[in-house]
């Protein structure tokens, strides 16, 4: 059959991206228009864009916005959120006005240690190896240390060596772990050359055969922690910080509700890290296995009532990002952002992300607890419809109120809103 269709394209990752997008335009009968719109590259350069990935066909655009009024540790920040989900980023700031108070909200990240795993298989005698493993660890760590003298000199570096003997499908195996301070890099690359650079030795050290070699994502021994306290009257009063307590209580309990309150967390999380260009899945994956680390998923977050009423809230989990290398300093957004943010190191951007998440997590609490999520929403949503109808400055206002208040949300009705309201304002002027 002439012109068949199919994705069986070989060598398509050599063809210059003109021609992998004419391949793709006519696979997918797009519009010139489509094309154009897919070719345009915004802020990101075509060839930095075809250097990050392979098959490049063009670039997609999010907004980048901007959570004001933050307050950690006793800076101020302006944090920058990209993000395609209406609410977060008010909801952010709204939140963090609220604890500013007392030098706003606290956040500590540890050590930035990243885990790289090795697994030994085909040993007579796991538990002897395992043994012989940490007998030779200053070896092991000299030697993972070798070639890396820039995070050496940085302070950081292979710090130690953990052995377990794992019981799996296929019989015991070895499983060992490198520990690596990263410092300022989000770490995957440099553990993982360590572990491919340390495993031969390893070999010849238990006599198996090292199979996978690579970082681990449950970064168990990099996470950040960040607490707050929100005074009563800047909730609504204790009725509002008990809902809120209760609100969790119920994440507590409940898995099924524990995943949707850490949704909300990530939120505000992998909106900094989309703005900064961390790799947003690495910091997903750690979050959720942290979450059910004790075997059942919780939420990473607990609110609590302190002795005078008020509301408190601690946040504990792994944050895994680095501030040199990678995307962070490929993208030229990224560096913006990074610069807007003004964090000096991977702890204090980790430190940040903390905070952001625990000020979007009681956002969500505290509507959630008091009117609902629908009304900000609706809200949102009438004010792009009343802008669609035609309405500008205070008549967008106008028409929001009255759609929220009469619950009837449609396009229809701002436009007929608009017109109303026009007629009204020049009858009032006296036109
Ligand atoms: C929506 O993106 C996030 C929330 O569902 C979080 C929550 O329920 O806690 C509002």
């Amino acid at each position: 059959m002439a012109g068949a269709r199919t994705s069986r394209i070989p060598e398509f990752y050599k063809k210059p991206m003109e021609e992998r997008r004419r391949i793709v335009a006519e696979f997918a009968g797009l519009t010139e228009e489509e094309v154009k719109l897919i070719s345009n590259f915004g802020n990101l350069d075509p060839e930095v864009a075809d250097r990050m990935i392979e098959n490049v066909i063009g670039a997609m655009s999010y907004p980048l916005a901007v959570a004001v009024n933050f307050l950690i540790n006793g800076k101020d920040y302006i944090v920058p959120m990209v993000i395609e989900e209406p609410s977060v980023v008010a909801a952010a700031s709204n939140a963090a006005r609220v604890m500013r108070r007392d030098g706003g909200i606290r956040s500590r990240a540890t050590e930035q240690l990243m885990i790289g795993q090795i697994q030994v298989v085909k040993l007579k005698a796991p538990y002897y190896a395992m043994a012989l493993v940490l007998e030779h660890k200053d070896e092991i760590v000299r030697l993972a240390n070798e070639g890396h003298e820039s995070l050496l000199k940085a302070g950081g570096g292979a710090r130690d060596v953990e052995a377990r003997v794992v019981e799996g499908p296929r019989g015991p195996m070895l499983v060992v772990h490198l520990l690596v301070d990263v410092r300022d890099a989000m770490g995957a690359n440099v553990v993982n050359s360590m572990v491919e650079r340390v495993a031969p030795l390893i070999e010849r050290i238990t006599g198996g055969r090292a199979l996978l070699r690579i970082v681990s994502n449950l970064a168990d021994r990099r996470l950040v922690r960040s607490w707050v306290k929100v005074y009563k009257e800047d909730v609504g009063g204790e009725e509002v910080v008990d809902a809120i307590v209760d609100a969790w209580a119920f994440a507590a309990a409940d898995p099924y509700r524990a995943v949707t309150h850490n949704k909300g967390i990530m939120n505000g999380v992998i909106a900094v890290a989309l703005a900064t260009a961390q790799d947003h899945r690495a910091i997903e994956a750690a979050a959720h296995a942290y979450a059910a680390r004790d075997g059942r998923y919780k939420p990473l977050s607990v609110w609590e009532k302190d002795a005078d009423g008020n509301l408190v809230g601690y946040l504990e989990m792994p944050m895994p990002v680095g501030v040199v290398g990678g995307a962070a300093r490929v993208h030229p957004v990224a560096r913006a952002a990074l610069k807007i943010l003004g964090v000096k190191s991977a702890a204090e951007l980790a430190e940040v992300m903390g905070a952001v998440g625990l000020a979007q997590n009681f956002a969500a609490l505290r509507a959630l607890a008091t009117e609902g999520i629908q009304r900000g929403h609706m809200e949102l949503h009438a004010r792009n419809l009343a802008m669609m109808a035609g309405a500008r400055g205070e008549l967008v206002d106008k028409v929001v109120e009255i759609m929220v208040r009469e619950g009837k949300v449609s396009f229809s009705y701002a436009q007929e809103l608009v017109k109303k309201l026009s007629a009204e304002g020049e009858a009032d002027r006296g036109g």
